[in-house]
């Protein structure tokens, strides 16, 4: 049993690897600003007697006791890390820095969640670790890119300079439950669509795309984290299996019995670019490979969206009841000057 550290362990991934965590019987302490994630992803292990909950910014510094590190806390979907850019390239660098810190000082075990996203936009196919990447250091998305490029740069510095014990885990598209429905990526886009009976938008239709199922992403950070220490990675983790954005509706509408249209429309400026992860070496090392197929992983999501979307329509059913049954008994009651409503407030 250790006690970990996990950042940014309120959002999607992270809910999902404290939870693992937990039932390994590993004591956790999650970290978070609740920018993106929310404390409502880890209601459930609230009070369990090996978990604890601290909201704090990783920009800074952070003096607490533990044996390994999961580094998972930045913005991840584009609507969210170009709000704030500089607070996004914040994150990376300066949250690195602190784990980092926190690393040396404790003789801890550090994974940083990398992203596909150091590739920029690849000329090359599916992608190994061993391609430096194409990224426009300039461009909107750079301060996300170029903000893990960083983070990466100062892990392996980190190692070779003090010794750290790291490990580098580059994330490709991965879904699930506990996604956000509005962060405008493509599988929630998809599912919260077809569920509210609107349009579907496919952008760039006939690309390939691919992405993992969560349970499989995490058991991967686990092995990752398990290896030698000889072992720093950059190791990507992802599912190579490759469909269109066109297969990918046509399933979700099949599972969701949804009668939405599929509406078509060019890629936009600087997105959506193709990738694909070459998992040999994680297949090498850590004995890994995806196993959950898209169509389950697709009904586990799309269970989790309907729940939500069914709790939020009863959330908003009560309040229209609360607003009519409060304005019927109001029916008859003169309205109140300022004078008198302020009289009433202070009386
Ligand atoms: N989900 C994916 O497909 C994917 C792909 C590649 C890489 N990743 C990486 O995995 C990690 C987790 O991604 P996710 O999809 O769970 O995103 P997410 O937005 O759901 O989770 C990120 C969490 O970090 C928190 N956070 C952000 N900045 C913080 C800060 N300065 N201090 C403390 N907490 C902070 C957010 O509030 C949120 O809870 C990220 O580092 C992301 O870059 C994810």
């Amino acid at each position: 049993m250790n006690r970990v550290l996990v950042t940014g362990g309120a959002g999607f991934l992270g809910s999902h690897l404290c939870e693992r965590l937990l039932e390994q019987g590993h004591d956790v302490l999650c970290v978070d600003n609740f920018f993106s994630g929310g404390r409502e992803n880890v209601a459930h292990l609230i009070g369990h007697p090996a978990f604890e909950l601290m909201r704090h910014d990783i920009t800074y510094p952070l003096y607490v006791e533990v044996e390994q590190i999961y580094n998972l806390a930045c913005l991840a979907s584009p609507i969210h890390y170009q709000y704030d850019p500089v607070q996004t390239t914040k994150a990376s660098v300066h949250g690195a820095i602190n784990m980092l810190g926190l690393a040396k000082r404790t003789g801890a075990k550090i994974l940083q969640a990398s992203t596909s996203e150091v590739y920029g936009d690849p000329e090359v196919h599916p992608q190994p670790e061993s391609y430096w990447g194409r990224v426009n250091p300039v461009g909107i998305r750079s301060c996300y890119d170029e903000g893990k490029r960083c983070a990466e740069t100062l892990f392996f510095n980190y190692h070779r300079q003090h010794g750290v014990r790291i490990k580098v885990a580059r994330i490709f598209n991965t879904y699930g439950p506990r996604m956000q429905a509005n962060d405008g990526r493509v599988i929630s886009n998809f599912i919260v669509q077809a569920l509210m009976g609107e349009d579907i938008t496919i952008y760039g239709d006939g690309m390939q795309t691919s992405f993992c199922y969560v349970d499989d992403l995490i058991e991967a950070l686990m092995r990752l984290m398990a290896t030698d220490d000889a072992f720093t990675g950059p190791i990507n983790v992802g599912n190579p299996g490759e469909f269109t954005m066109r297969d990918l509706a046509a399933g979700v509408l099949q599972l969701t019995g949804s009668v939405s249209a599929l509406v078509c429309k060019p890629l936009p400026m600087d997105d959506l670019r193709q990738r694909q992860p070459d998992i040999t070496l994680a297949r090498q090392v850590l004995r890994w490979e995806p196993t959950v197929q898209l169509a389950d992983g697709l009904e586990r999501t799309i269970a989790y969206f309907r729940d939500r979307l069914l709790t939020q329509q009863a959330i908003d059913g009560l309040a229209a009841l609360a607003t009519a049954m409060r304005s019927k008994a109001c029916e008859g009651i003169p309205e109140q000057t300022g004078t008198q409503a302020n009289h009433r407030l202070t009386a």
